[in-house]
């Protein structure tokens, strides 16, 4: 068993690697049937071994030399993946700024009385048991932080990874923006992988372009957007909808006497992040970075951000109960998946995105992120707040 899951981390490691990367679409695709393949393949093995030899004893599962030094190498791998596992559920806790977490459930083929799958193979994934594809999440967070007293009760709003595929309703993510717009926030970002599909390029108009906020709606690319061959046919779309690209220049806004600074990485995909200047020319209370992946967080501690919004691991999009994630498109593997998590003065919020590639999502609904800050210049310091951010 240690072997096996040995055997299994590697590959989910070789997995992560491999999609945190800017490869084409083809080499990750066929990497991604090689390494079910290989994953699947001890199995098979074993298989073999309990009908023939009736023993799982090294010995047997190690009778050649390939497959000796093979479990000679899974057996420590899985005894650290299982170390490192037991580790991060001790020791990783949500960061002492994050005052308030709360998630509400909204079935919304309930909510909206219609089937809102489209196609087989999406009907088909629709109906496996668990799937929570459907049933978005309103995340709702109150970060305390080392901020001036005018941005306390601040609103923002975040989405990622909408993917526009034509396989979930329009309906669905028109739904996603009335309750974004509800929340009245200040500010919304957008954190990537909008559409997948030409076909429906045209939804961004009637989805996205109906957000509202008081100071405007930012937004970066991400990797499946790169499916829209047209990139500058993409981002006219997205700019005559009323959102503002976030990448490339640093953003001023400034609200109650205090001024805040958003900037953009659409990196490894879209390669114009280096192209911003390290500093803002006026100086800043609060620095926000927009990323489709988390992977750019040394860019993003480099830089000094106060905050920074990705998005693209879906939460590991199915993930068991209990474990968690298994694999997630980034170099730190499941590390980031998804959720709140302070590095040095950083607080990075990865959301497990609005939709997916196909509709089907275990353990890791969709998310709507609601985000309200609290100055804590207003509030006494207290145990319970930990470590503030500044
Ligand atoms: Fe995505």
């Amino acid at each position: 068993m240690i072997g096996f899951i040995g055997h299994t981390g590697l590959w989910c490691v070789l997995f992560n690697q491999i999609h945190a990367t800017a490869w084409p679409r083809s080499t990750r695709k066929f990497s991604e049937k090689t390494i079910l393949l290989a994953v699947l393949l001890p199995v098979v093995w074993v298989a073999v071994l309990l009908v023939f030899h009736q023993s799982l004893a090294f010995d047997t599962l190690a009778v050649h030399p390939i497959t000796f030094y093979y479990f000679s190498l899974c057996i420590p791998l899985g005894i650290y993946f299982i170390g490192r596992w037991i580790w991060r559920k001790l020791a990783v806790r949500p960061p002492g700024v994050v005052v308030e977490s709360k998630t509400e459930w909204i079935d919304l083929k309930t909510e909206t009385g219609s089937p809102l799958l489209h196609g087989r193979l999406a009907n088909l994934l629709g109906s496996i048991p668990f799937n929570e594809a459907l049933k978005l999440t309103r995340q709702r967070m109150i970060w305390e932080l080392d901020v001036p007293e005018a941005l306390d009760g601040f609103k923002i709003c975040h989405l990622s990874d909408l993917h526009f595929t034509g396989q979930i309703d329009i309906q669905y993510f028109q739904y996603v923006v009335e309750e974004a717009n509800r929340f009245q926030p200040d500010l919304i970002f957008v954190t990537g992988d909008i559409v997948d599909k030409i076909e429906c390029i045209d939804w961004i108009k009637d989805t996205i372009g109906n957000l509202r906020s008081r100071l405007g709606v930012y937004y970066v690319l991400g990797n499946h957007d790169r499916r829209i061959k047209n990139e500058q046919q993409l981002r006219e779309r997205i700019a005559n909808a009323g959102l503002i690209q976030a990448s490339s220049q640093w953003h001023e806004v400034q609200t109650g006497g205090a001024t805040i600074h958003i900037t953009g990485n659409e990196l490894p995909w879209y390669l114009d992040a280096e192209s911003v200047p390290l500093e803002p020319r006026s100086s800043s209370d609060l620095k926000i970075l927009l990323s489709h992946s988390p992977d750019q967080l040394n860019w993003a501690l480099t830089r000094k951000f106060n905050l920074m919004f990705a998005g693209h691991t879906h939460g590991g999009q199915i993930a068991l109960p209990f474990f968690g994630a298994l694999v997630a498109p980034s170099k730190y593997g499941v590390l980031y998946a998804s959720g709140t998590f302070q590095i040095d003065n950083l607080l990075m919020h990865v959301s497990r995105g609005i939709s997916g590639d196909e509709p089907v999502r275990i353990c890791s609904p969709p998310e709507l992120g609601l985000i309200t800050i609290q100055s804590s210049r207003l509030r006494q310091p207290t145990a319970s707040t930990g470590s503030k951010l500044t």
